[in-house]
């Protein structure tokens, strides 16, 4: 197969790109309205970005004249929470993503709470194991998609998905993103130590 993406439609593109891209982790996305009503929805258009400071990007399609709830609430308030995806939150996660009401919070239609957050206004999802607290940093129109830049303020992560002070992959269970409906889940690791090579010298060691 080959694929030249001149002469092929938006739908096409997303398919391929969401197929071949994978696994994609997800940004769990909560954010408050200027009007007070909290948000939440899974992007799997999402990266980290820099360490110092610690910035994330998250991608949110154009849906022109009717932005996303995510979208608007971030340009409103200037202020999000990532919350990363485990297993047992899969299928509540899904369903937030539903073209919900803008008036409608997405956690009374999944089931999940709301947990204050420490530096941001919008709340965290409780049920996940890590939230984000991040401040809006900058936006990029890029293609049919908004490129949003948060710097992370402050980070909570539960004592139970540490092994000596260190967030253990097994224990974190976090769920990846496929192409279609299909998501990975977390049962396997396996660790490669990278080669040390002089940057100089070219030798290994
Ligand atoms: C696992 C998953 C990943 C998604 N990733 C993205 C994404 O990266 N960008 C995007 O614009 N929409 C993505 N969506 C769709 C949004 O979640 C969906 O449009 C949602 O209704 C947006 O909610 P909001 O209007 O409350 O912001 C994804 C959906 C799912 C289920």
């Amino acid at each position: 197969m080959i694929l030249d993406p001149q002469g092929q439609d938006r739908g096409a593109l997303y398919r391929f790109l969401i197929t071949v891209i994978v696994p994609r982790p997800i940004a769990f996305v909560s954010t408050r309205s200027r009007d007070g009503v909290s948000n939440v929805a899974p992007f799997s258009y999402f990266t980290a970005i820099s360490d110092t400071p610690p910035y994330v990007g998250v991608s949110i399609g154009d849906r022109a004249a009717d932005p996303k709830d995510t979208l608007r609430n971030i340009r409103d308030t200037g202020e999000f929470v990532i919350n990363i995806v485990n297993e047992p939150m899969m299928d509540a996660m899904v369903r937030t993503s539903g073209n919900w009401p803008a008036n409608v919070s997405e956690f009374g239609v999944s089931g999940l709470t709301e947990k204050p957050s420490t530096r941001v206004q919008p709340p965290g999802v409780a049920e996940s194991p890590v939230q984000l607290e991040c401040r809006f940093v900058q936006e990029m129109a890029l293609g049919s998609s908004f490129f949003v830049v948060g710097e992370v303020v402050f980070a909570h992560v539960r004592e139970e998905v540490l092994t000596n002070g260190v967030v253990d992959p097994l224990k974190l269970l976090p769920v990846g993103r496929l192409g279609g409906d299909l998501f990975s889940l977390t049962r396997e690791v396996a660790g490669r130590p990278r080669p040390r090579v002089s940057r100089t010298t070219g030798l290994e060691g």
